[in-house]
């Protein structure tokens, strides 16, 4: 097959005709597209357009409601509670971060919950808004089984990402948007489908023996960050995201791929804060505090100190002026979508 390049716009109007097939409004089908092409702009070609199908089978198995009826209920001016109706994740974490941004901006902290979700991308894409509109931010979310708990033979806890943005004072946004595993499961997902290796040291095949070989990493566990800590940080986030909300939790969340027995009910939070609360000068003390950091003495090699976030919005930048790559599976899947 020819390699294929497209233009982040084409390819836009593409991907929201083959949501609008699968019975998305206009509106939420946008919602979905931009963060798909979004994350093959900054390169998480993990949770970018290798997930289309993805979302679509789960249309079509009525495990993701297209149409759904989102309710907002506002337990105060700063809290809030959604229930997506198991919507695409995309749309209710649209929803979410625009209300916390809201309730942030009235009353000082914005917390909203969602229960009834599905997986949602990234969390740094929905990070940047609340960052722009000058708050800094903390969201969570859970995902299905891939990492065993410490000391556990079975994977129970998703990938988990902890996600913390901050206001610089530049264009450049701080976003600290990490999983918990070694490599995201997206990649492994990209690495099994395109036949090629992981790295090792991330996961451990069924029987518990290290593997790089993608399609054994799937049916065996992946490795949390930093052992125990790791599996901790892992469950925290499976609290905040899955017990307070309403979400699914402890390993109840459905492989979106694998189970489409029912929907995920995935849950996650959002947490908006203004950073003037506290003080006066944070404009100040925010670029003294970045300015000590980098103007550190660097290890040989290093060019640069880079905050979190620098590196995805360098690789954004430069992506937007060429052409998507579209793979060879990729192409696969929209033929199928389109017939
Ligand atoms: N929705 C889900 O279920 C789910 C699950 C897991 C991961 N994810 C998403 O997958 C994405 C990728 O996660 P990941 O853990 O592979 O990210 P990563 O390892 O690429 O980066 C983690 C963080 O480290 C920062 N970083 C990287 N290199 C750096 C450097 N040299 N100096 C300073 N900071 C640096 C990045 O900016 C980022 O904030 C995230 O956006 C996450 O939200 C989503």
């Amino acid at each position: 097959m020819e390699k294929v390049k497209l233009k982040a716009k084409i390819l836009k109007k593409e991907v929201i005709k083959v949501f609008k097939k699968f019975g998305l409004s206009q509106d939420h089908a946008k919602i979905s597209a931009n963060a798909l092409i979004n994350a093959e702009l900054v390169g998480a070609y993990g949770h970018g357009l290798s997930r289309l199908k993805m979302y679509c089978d789960r249309i079509s198995k009525k495990v993701i409601n297209p149409k759904p009826k989102i309710k907002i209920k506002n337990i105060s001016q700063s809290i809030s509670h959604i229930d997506a109706n198991n919507s695409i994740g995309f749309v209710a974490a649209d929803i979410a971060i625009k209300k916390a941004i809201r309730n942030a901006r009235k009353t000082g902290i914005g917390l909203v919950a969602v229960k009834n979700s599905g997986h949602y991308g990234l969390s740094g894409y929905y990070a940047e808004q609340a960052v722009k509109k000058n708050l800094a931010t903390m969201i969570y979310t859970n995902a299905p089984p891939a990492i065993a708990p410490h000391g556990a033979l079975k994977s129970l806890f998703g990938t988990n990402p902890i996600c913390f943005g901050a206001p610089v004072g530049k264009k450049v946004p701080f976003i600290l948007d990490t999983s918990i595993a070694m490599i995201n499961r997206g990649k492994i997902r990209v690495a099994e489908r395109n036949k090629t290796s992981i790295p090792e040291g991330v996961a451990l095949d069924k029987h518990g023996k290290p593997t790089t070989d993608a399609k054994k990493a799937l049916q065996g566990v992946q490795l949390p960050i930093a052992s125990f800590r790791g599996s901790g940080l892992a469950w925290m986030v499976d609290i905040l995201s899955g017990v307070l909300t309403g979400g699914n939790h402890a390993g109840r969340v459905k492989d979106p791929f694998e189970d489409f027995t029912g929907p995920q009910n995935i849950g996650h939070l959002f947490i908006t804060i203004k950073t003037n609360l506290f003080v006066k000068d944070y404009k100040l003390r925010i670029k003294d505090n970045i300015k000590r950091v980098k103007s550190l003495p660097k290890i040989k090699g290093v060019k640069e100190i880079m905050y979190p976030g620098e590196n995805k919005y360098k690789r954004f930048k430069s992506n937007s002026k060429k052409e998507i790559y579209i793979s060879n599976t990729v192409k696969k899947d929209f033929k199928i979508l389109n017939n």
